[in-house]
């Protein structure tokens, strides 16, 4: 086999000189004359070649795969085993369902090696593959990495961008210039997502370059690390898969899916809702940012976080028990207490916690943005909503409405607000949508919506206790004692004035430090007194 593989290699080299593609593009380097001669000679001088030729002809048609990897370069045969190891990981990192885990494509083109793989310009930045080729390679460490230039062509729909860059090498005899060239080429139209993305090297494919290959790669698929759920929703379109059988058509393609959730969110954006989603990587929000607070923790924990994640539960006790099959997962939760206690931190919280997107709906602004219009609006918003399947609406502040003057305004919200209501009701047999609502001010929420809440949470000033844990958390070199005492101090305060009252002190501090009144890097219980005073002082507590 080793002969064939030798032969065979022969022609490969001899055909890819003379055949070769964009050789306009290329120079013909000293190397691959070298091994354009070679080839060509080893082939011509030997006519028992030719006899081999036809053997190999009959063996290919039937080996073709075996053969084509036989052939394969050792360099290839290097870079793939390496590659694909890193690939694996990355499927058990992110989950096979994930995303797509496009092939990479080995081949050589005369003396280029090449490495490619399709990329989906929806789920991705190309300028930032860009970016994580070039640095990648930038830290090669026996050798001069240069850029030689870069270039931009649009012909028609295709639109291709490329770096060429040089890499000087010194090796035992003498030095050697390695060319390279980083390359992402596609269509600028939307029902063909897939750039092709390249990486072209002469000579050798060095760690640094299979490096290269693997960053540019995991950049390409992993999730894209935003709060906001729009680019990892475009990368990710089986994430959320909504659980409602109606909604969800088996045949849509993946395509389709995902341009109906990327449309969602475009829509809801537009209509002044934000959507949050849960990242893994934010690592603050879970229930260690609230101090204190415990009781509220764990009823949203045993109600709501529960029910979120086990739904199948909750329905199996309810088949057990109930006449009539209908569920007992909560579907519409209040959060009441006075502004600061952590209302709004609490539902990002659960978002966070069940890999949930929570669509922030600001009512005020929604309302006196479409004033007039707003349940036309609100209708759209309820669409869009339900398109994204599985997610949490938070309706932030709705006592700001249900406190206004404007009695028109007042009117449309609270109409809003039932039909909104009304709309979950009808979801029965769903678990699709859970609404939490915050208030200020539960005594003036209309009494037909409170009736449609499952449960209401309270959320009271902080206590003493609590008071301590809050300024523990904003000031964690303080001891015990000045914590107590700072908690002592501040009866009737929130979490968020007490938040603020820290931020104060440090502000205050650093400007002493500047002004070189102070040697101490962090403000003492004074500094923390002293903003706490001028608090109650400026009557903002
Ligand atoms: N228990 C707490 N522990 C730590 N920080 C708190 C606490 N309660 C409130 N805060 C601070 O106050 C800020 C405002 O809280 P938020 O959730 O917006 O309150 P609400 O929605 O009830 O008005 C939070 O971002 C946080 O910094
Ligand atoms: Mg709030």
């Amino acid at each position: 086999m080793n002969f064939f593989k030798q032969k065979l290699n022969y022609i490969r080299q001899y055909f890819s000189n003379i055949l070769r593609p964009w050789s306009k593009q290329y120079s013909f380097s000293n190397r691959r004359q070298q091994v354009f001669q070679q080839a060509h000679s080893k082939i011509f001088q030997n006519h028992a070649f030719y006899r081999n030729l036809l053997l190999i002809g009959i063996l290919s048609s039937y080996y073709h795969k075996q053969i084509v990897q036989c052939i394969e370069d050792d360099q290839i045969q290097k870079a793939r085993k390496t590659i694909e190891i890193q690939i694996n990981k990355m499927k058990k990192e992110f989950g096979t369902q994930m995303a797509a885990f496009p092939e990479i494509k080995y081949t050589t083109r005369g003396n280029w090696y090449v490495m490619e793989f399709i990329v989906d310009q929806r789920n991705c930045d190309l300028f930032q593959l860009f970016i994580t080729a070039v640095t990648t390679l930038e830290k090669k460490d026996k050798s001069v990495f240069v850029f030689k230039n870069m270039q931009t062509a649009k012909d028609g729909n295709m639109l291709t961008l490329q770096i060429d860059f040089e890499e000087k090498k010194e090796k035992q005899n003498g030095r050697v210039y390695n060319k390279g060239t980083i390359c992402v080429t596609g269509e600028m139209i939307s029902d063909r997502p897939g750039f092709k993305f390249s990486i072209e090297k002469t000579e050798e494919i060095s760690e640094t370059d299979m490096e290269a290959v693997i960053n540019v790669y995991r950049t390409a698929i992993q999730p894209q690390q935003h709060s906001f759920v729009k680019d990892r929703m475009k990368a990710a379109p089986n994430q959320f898969g909504s659980s409602d059988p109606k909604n969800q058509s088996k045949q849509k393609s993946q395509r389709d899916q995902q341009k109906e959730r990327t449309d969602a969110i475009n829509k809801l954006e537009e209509l002044g809702v934000s959507v949050f989603l849960p990242d893994a990587k934010q690592i603050n929000l879970d229930w260690d940012y609230l101090a204190g607070y415990e009781q509220q923790k764990r009823d949203i924990e045993d109600t709501v976080l529960l029910a979120l994640q086990y739904p199948e539960i909750y329905d199996q006790i309810t088949a057990a028990t109930r006449m009539k099959q209908e569920p007992n997962r909560p579907k519409a939760v209040l959060f009441e207490g006075p502004p600061g206690t952590g209302k709004t931190t609490s539902a990002k919280i659960i978002a966070q916690q069940v890999s949930i997107p929570l669509i922030y709906m600001p009512l005020e602004s929604i309302m006196s943005k479409y004033y007039g219009e707003a349940e036309k609006k609100f209708a759209d918003l309820w669409e869009a909503t339900k398109m994204l399947g599985k997610s949490i609406i938070f309706i932030d502040e709705i006592d700001a409405i249900a406190g206004t003057r404007d009695s028109e305004m007042h009117e449309a919200s609270r109409r809003i607000l039932s039909t909104l209501l009304r709309k979950i009701d009808s979801f029965e047999s769903s678990s699709d949508v859970l609404l939490v609502c915050a208030t200020n001010r539960k005594q003036d929420l209309d009494p037909a919506m409170l009736s449609r809440i499952d449960m209401s949470i309270k959320f009271e000033k902080p206590d003493v206790h609590s008071r301590q844990a809050i300024f523990k958390r904003y000031a964690k070199h303080l001891s015990e004692d000045q914590l107590r005492q700072l908690a002592e101090n501040s009866e009737n305060l929130s979490g968020r004035n007490i938040s603020d009252i820290c931020k104060d002190a440090e502000r205050r501090w650093a400007s002493k430090l500047i002004r070189k009144l102070v040697d101490q890097t962090v403000p003492d219980v004074d500094q923390y007194i002293e903003a706490l005073h001028n608090r109650k002082y400026q009557n903002l507590a």
